[in-house]
């Protein structure tokens, strides 16, 4: 009894802003007042778009099992660790082993040619034994490996070149300033890291099972079994404003060849962003109804082409996201979408009206909403490349009868 009260009040701990700075996460706030309000008597929450987590956090603390997805290897790592834990004392010895096993092990070189302008060459040498020993070490079978390969993900940023300020990674006059010729030492970073995780999700006792996926909900082969629910609470990608590939492309090149993941094969498949030829496969005729549901995105592509067509391509995926939402929601169940406006080349597109009539089309039916203070999101600040201001965030509750 002890461990679960324990368990509870660790959950309800906070992680600092430097292990948890995953851009415009959800305060836990906010995602508490969400599954109080919408999903008290639910018997399932899936978030389709999990990110971090917060969500999922939320109904997990009341006993309601989860469902998380994500197509971000480390969006995956930071919820599976958050919402399942795992064992300190076992993650402490796999640990020093991990590090005794990188000393003796070749190298598993990281395929990316920039990595050199990120990392110094001593840096780079301990990460790339490190990526050899957790392939050896099998980290990403158990939760212990799981928390040392979030405490992996987690220190790149801390032992890179890059001004540690933004999500997004680059190198300013200040972190030339303060880091040029410093080395970072990943082996001692990373277990500095793993004995804070251990603070917050050490031995916890979850209060409710979870199941998270690492995955793209938007595409055809997403074929999990993760049967249905009760509830459907997420806040999906906001279009042209978190470039998520950009911002995690260093830890990204990392876990490559540790997790099951290529960044080739999802780089341009996050949604909202401007990757990959974002036209290919959406007919003239797709391309005409995006045209009648959002008149301003016309506007839009006559002023920049390229803009009209990453919206295109949002209102695409989307689409896909919601045949899902449609499969994966029981018939008298509750669909919960939070979603702020845009303003993309000058234009406000009002996303959330679009996705609103997106799901009326399909048979969903609003039944209450609120607008929210964009202070409950977590959010680049515009010079750090922050493109698609967010004026607020509207939160829409649908069911389908
Ligand atoms: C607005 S964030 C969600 C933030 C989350 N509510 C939190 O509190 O951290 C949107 C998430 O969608 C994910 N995403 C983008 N494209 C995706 C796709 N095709 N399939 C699944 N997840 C995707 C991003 O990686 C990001 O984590």
């Amino acid at each position: 009894m002890e461990s679960e009260t324990h368990g509870f009040s660790k959950i309800d701990m906070r992680l600092p802003v430097h292990l948890d700075r995953y851009p415009a996460k959800m305060v836990s706030k906010l995602a508490d007042e969400l599954v109080m309000r919408y999903a008290s008597s639910g018997t399932s929450v899936l978030d389709p778009f999990c990110g971090s987590g917060a969500i999922l956090l939320a109904a997990q603390k009341r006993g309601i099992p989860t469902t998380g997805i994500d197509i971000n290897p480390v969006a995956h790592l930071l919820t599976r660790v958050k919402l399942k834990g795992f064992g300190t004392a076992w993650a402490h010895l796999l640990a020093n082993k991990l590090v005794e096993t990188a000393k003796m092990v070749r190298p598993m070189q990281i395929s990316w040619p920039l990595k050199n302008y990120w990392f110094t060459p001593a840096t780079l040498d301990k990460f790339e034994r490190l990526r050899a020993a957790a392939v050896k070490l099998d980290l990403g079978s158990s939760r212990e490996g799981e928390a040392l390969l979030l405490s992996l993900a987690l220190s790149v940023r801390l032992c890179s070149k890059a001004d540690q300020r933004s999500p997004k990674p680059f190198i300013s006059q200040h972190a030339r300033n303060t880091r040029k010729g410093r080395h970072f030492d990943p082996y001692s970073v990373l277990s500095k890291i793993l004995e804070e995780l251990s603070e917050y999700y050490g031995d916890i006792k979850p209060l409710a099972s979870s199941h998270i996926v690492m995955g793209n909900f938007s595409s055809e082969q997403f074929v999990y079994p993760i049967g249905q629910h009760s509830h459907i609470i997420t806040s999906p990608p906001y279009i042209n404003a978190q470039d998520y590939f950009r911002n995690f492309k260093l830890e990204l090149y990392i876990l490559q060849g540790i997790l099951p993941f290529t960044v080739e094969s999802i780089r341009d498949r996050f949604i909202g962003t401007e990757r990959g030829d974002l036209l290919a496969d959406i007919s003239a005729s797709k391309q005409a109804d995006s045209l009648r549901v959002l008149p301003e995105l016309k506007r839009l592509t006559q002023r920049a082409p390229r803009l009209g067509a990453i919206v295109h391509r949002y209102i695409v995926d989307m689409e896909y996201a919601f045949a899902k939402v449609t499969k994966y929601l029981y018939p008298n169940g509750i669909f919960v979408l939070v979603c702020g406006d845009n303003l993309i080349g000058g234009i406000r597109i009002r996303t959330w009206r679009l996705l609103k009539e997106m799901l009326e089309a399909r048979g969903f039916h609003l039944f209450d909403w609120y607008s929210d203070r964009i202070e409950n999101r977590m959010l680049a600040p515009k010079r750090c490349g922050h493109k698609g201001l967010i004026k607020e965030e509207v939160i829409c509750a649908f069911t389908t009868h």
